[in-house]
C-alpha cells in the first residue's frame, strides 16, 4: 500500500516538474534546463508508466504528442498528425532501434529492402507549410501535434520559404521542416538587442521560436529567419516512395533542405552509425545548431507498414549528441560597465575547453538569475556555449559545493567610478548614471568607433581604454583633436603607426547621416532606426531640432519609448554641443543614400555585388534599385558592371574573363554623383 502511495507521489512530482518544464519552454519560451535534461526526464516518466500500468495516465505529458498551444493565434488542426520521434543516446540504442525494425518487419523480403536515411536533427522550431498548386497557402507551428496554431503572417517574410513552388508541383502538400536561425545571425541579431538596450536571446532556437510567436510581422521581417525542410504530411497528386526521393523534389521545387554533404542514404544501421559519427565530427563547423542526427527507414512502404508505437513513429529515431558541457570553479564574479551604464556579473572561471574552445568567463546576466540558480563563487558548475558560441553557467553542481562558497550580492557603487548605483523598479539591470564614468565613456567610444558606426578602423578597443586611461579622450570629438605628440606618448606606439590612427581618424570624418545618428549612442537607437531618422531629417541640423514626441513617433518603427528616448538626448545641451563639435572638427555628412534616394540615373543599367563593401550589402542593392538600376543574380555577358568589395572571389576572375567592368564601390559613388556612367 505505502509502496503504491510512494509510487504515485513519485509519478505526481515527475508530471508536475515536466508540466512546468513545458510551459516555461512553450509559453514563456524560457527553458530553465537543456532539451537533454529535459528528455532524461521525460524517458524516466515513461519508463516509470510502462512499468506500472495502474498509475494515472490522464493528465500525464506522455499522453501529449507535442507542446502547449498559444492562444494568441487561430487553431487549425493538423491534415495529418505532427507526430515527435523517439530519442536514443549511445550506438547500443541505435542497434536495438535496428533490431527493432527488423523484428516488427519479419518477411526477409521486406527486410532486404530495408534501408535508412540519415541527416541533422535541427534545433529549431518545427513548422508546416501547405502549399496547394505549388502556391503557400498556410503555414503553421506544430502545437500539440494535432492542432497547430498559424503561423503564416511570420513565416511569410521568411525568404528562404517560397511562396511559390518552382517547376511541377502536386496538388496538395504540406512541406515539414524547422525554422531555425543560423549561429552568425544568431550572434549579430543578439549584438544589435544588446545595443538597443533589450533583451538578448539565450540561444538561436529560443530566438526563433519567440520570434515565430510574434503577431507582427515586422519582428519576424527582421529576423534572420530560415527554413529547412525535412519531411511531408498530406501530400495529393504525387506518389513518393523513399525518403530520399524528396529531397530531390525539394531541390527542384527550391525549398531549403539538408545540405547532401550531411544527409545520406545508408544500406545498413553500421553504415547509419558511422554517418552520425561524421556528422559529429564536423557539428560545429555547420552554419546552424543540431542536437544529434534523424535516422529514418528511407522506403515510404516500409514506414507504413512500422506505423506508430504510442506517439512515436517506429520507422524512425533521433540519434541524440550528448550535449558538450564541461565542469570547472568560479574563481570569482566581476562587475562589467556597459556603454549604457548597465552593470552585469560575469563569472571568471578556472579555464576550461569546451566543444575544442578555451572558457574563462561567462556572462551571468543580472543579480536575478544568479541567485536563480543559486550560483556561488567558488562552486563547481556546469558551463557550455549557448548557440555554440556563447558561454554560460548552465547550473551548479550542488553535491560539490564547498564549505567556503561566497554569495554574490550587486556592489551599491559603480566598480569603476565609485558613484552610488540606481536601480529602477521595473528594471532587474542596475546602472551607473554617471555621464563621465570611464566605463561608460570606454563602451561609448567602441561603439562610436566600430564599423557600422565612425568606422574608425584603427582606433580599436586596447587603444581607446589606452586613451581614456591617460585622460586623451574625454568625450567622442576629443577623438579628432588628437595629435601625433599625444598618441606617440602611449606605449609602444611608433610613428608609422601613429600616422595611421590618425589618417583612419581623417578618413572616418566622411560618413552619412544614417552612420553619425547611429554613432551618438542614443539608448534603443539601433542601424534601421537611425536610417528611418536619416531619411526623415535630411541634415544634421533639422534632427537636433526636434522637441515633440509626435514628430518622432509619426516615423515608422518609433515608439513612445524610443521616441522619449532621443528626445532625452536632443534636450541635452550638452548632447548637441558635443554633436556640434563634431562638426567643428571637420565631420561631414555625405547624403549617399538621403539625397540620392530616387532617381532614373541607373535606368536600364545592369549590376552585381562581389565581396565586402563598406556598407551593408543590402544597402547597397537598395540604392542601386533606388536608382533605377537593375541587379542580376550572376555575372553573364549582359552584367554592365560588378561592383567589388574586399575579398571578391570567382565572381570577378569571371567578369575579367568576360570582360565586364569593374568597379569599387567608391568609384561607383563618384559616377552616381556625376551621374557618368
Ligand atoms: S522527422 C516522424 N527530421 O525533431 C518524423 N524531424 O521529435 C518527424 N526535427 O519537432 C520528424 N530535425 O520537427 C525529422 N531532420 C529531421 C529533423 C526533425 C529536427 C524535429 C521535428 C520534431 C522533432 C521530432
Amino acid at each position: 500500500m505505502t509502496s503504491l502511495k510512494n509510487l504515485q507521489s513519485q509519478h505526481n512530482e515527475l508530471k508536475k516538474k515536466i508540466t512546468e518544464h513545458d510551459y516555461k519552454y512553450y509559453v514563456l519560451d524560457q527553458p530553465s534546463i537543456s532539451d537533454y535534461e529535459y528528455d532524461k526526464l521525460f524517458d524516466e516518466l515513461k519508463k516509470l508508466e510502462q512499468e506500472n500500468p495502474e498509475l494515472d495516465l490522464s493528465d500525464s505529458p506522455t499522453q501529449r504528442v507535442g507542446g502547449r498551444p498559444i492562444d494568441k493565434f487561430e487553431k487549425v488542426p493538423h491534415r495529418s498528425p505532427m507526430v515527435s520521434l523517439s530519442n536514443t543516446y549511445s550506438k547500443e540504442e541505435l542497434v536495438e532501434f535496428d533490431v527493432r525494425v527488423k523484428k516488427f518487419l519479419q518477411s526477409q523480403v521486406m527486410i532486404n529492402e530495408l534501408s535508412y536515411f540519415v541527416e541533422p536533427k535541427y534545433d529549431g522550431l518545427a513548422i508546416e507549410l501547405i502549399y496547394e498548386n505549388g502556391i503557400f497557402v498556410q503555414g503553421l507551428t506544430r502545437g500539440d501535434g494535432v492542432v497547430g496554431e498559424d503561423v503564416t503572417h511570420n513565416l511569410k517574410t521568411i525568404k528562404s520559404i517560397p511562396l511559390r513552388l518552382k517547376g511541377d508541383v502536386p496538388k496538395l502538400i504540406e512541406i515539414r521542416g524547422e525554422v531555425l536561425i543560423y549561429k552568425k545571425d544568431f550572434l549579430a541579431m543578439n549584438e544589435q538587442q544588446d545595443e538597443l538596450g533589450l533583451q538578448t536571446f539565450a540561444n538561436p532556437r529560443n530566438a526563433a521560436s519567440g520570434t515565430i510567436r510574434q503577431l507582427d510581422p515586422k519582428v519576424s521581417a527582421s529576423r534572420p529567419l530560415r527554413f529547412i525542410a525535412h519531411g511531408i504530411g498530406t501530400v495529393e497528386g504525387l506518389e513518393i516512395k523513399y525518403q530520399s526521393d524528396i529531397f530531390n523534389y525539394f531541390l527542384n521545387w527550391g525549398v531549403q533542405t539538408s545540405p547532401p554533404s550531411i544527409s545520406k542514404k545508408c544500406l545498413t544501421i553500421d553504415e547509419a552509425i558511422v554517418c552520425y559519427e561524421d556528422i559529429l565530427k564536423i557539428r560545429h563547423e555547420l552554419p546552424f545548431e543540431i542536437d544529434g542526427v534523424v535516422i529514418k527507414v528511407d522506403s515510404k512502404k516500409l514506414q507504413d507498414d512500422l506505423g506508430m508505437v504510442a506517439r512515436n513513429p517506429r520507422w524512425a529515431t533521433a540519434a541524440k549528441y550528448p550535449p558538450e558541457r564541461a565542469q570547472t570553479t568560479i574563481e570569482n564574479i566581476f562587475v562589467q560597465v556597459g556603454r549604457t551604464g548597465v552593470l552585469t556579473p560575469v563569472a571568471q572561471m578556472i579555464p576550461v575547453k569546451v566543444s575544442g574552445v578555451t572558457i574563462t568567463n561567462a556572462t551571468l546576466h543580472n543579480e536575478e538569475e544568479i541567485h536563480r540558480k543559486d550560483i556561488r563563487i567558488g562552486d563547481h558548475v556546469w558551463v557550455q556555449r549557448a548557440g555554440d558560441v556563447i558561454p554560460e553557467i548552465v547550473e551548479v553542481i550542488f553535491e560539490k559545493r564547498p564549505q567556503n562558497t561566497t554569495q554574490f550580492h550587486m556592489p551599491k557603487k559603480c566598480p569603476s567610478c565609485g558613484r552610488s548605483v540606481d536601480k529602477s523598479v521595473d528594471e532587474v539591470a542596475y546602472r551607473c548614471l554617471n555621464m563621465f564614468c570611464s566605463s561608460v565613456l570606454k563602451e561609448s567610444l567602441k561603439h562610436f568607433a566600430s564599423r557600422k558606426a565612425m568606422n574608425i578602423d584603427k582606433v580599436g578597443d586596447k587603444l581607446i581604454e589606452e586613451l581614456v586611461d591617460h585622460e586623451l579622450v574625454k568625450k567622442f570629438s576629443d577623438l579628432y583633436r588628437l595629435t601625433k605628440d599625444q598618441l606617440i606618448q602611449l606605449d609602444r606606439k611608433g610613428d608609422k603607426s601613429v600616422q595611421n590612427i590618425l589618417t583612419s581618424i581623417e578618413k572616418s570624418k566622411h560618413t552619412t547621416l544614417t552612420k553619425l545618428i547611429y554613432s551618438l549612442g542614443i539608448r534603443f537607437v539601433g542601424e534601421q532606426t537611425s536610417k528611418n531618422l536619416a531619411n526623415h531629417f535630411k541634415d544634421i541640423n533639422s534632427f537636433l531640432k526636434v522637441r515633440s514626441i509626435e514628430e518622432l513617433t509619426q516615423l515608422e518603427d518609433i515608439g513612445p519609448k524610443v521616441a522619449e528616448s532621443i528626445l532625452k538626448s536632443l534636450n541635452s545641451e550638452e548632447f548637441r554641443n558635443e554633436v556640434l563639435s563634431l562638426i567643428q572638427q571637420g565631420v561631414k555628412i555625405e547624403e549617399m543614400s538621403t539625397v540620392k534616394t530616387s532617381s532614373t540615373v541607373l535606368n536600364g543599367i545592369t549590376f552585381l555585388i562581389t565581396g565586402t563593401l563598406p556598407i551593408k550589402r543590402n544597402e547597397a542593392e537598395e540604392i542601386i534599385e533606388q536608382n533605377g538600376g537593375k541587379i542580376l543574380s550572376g555575372v553573364s555577358k549582359k552584367l554592365n558592371y560588378l561592383i567589388a568589395g574586399e575579398e571578391a572571389g570567382s565572381k570577378l576572375e569571371k567578369a575579367n574573363s568576360l570582360e565586364v567592368k569593374v568597379i569599387s564601390w567608391d568609384i561607383f559613388q563618384e559616377m552616381l554623383k556625376k551621374q557618368n556612367f
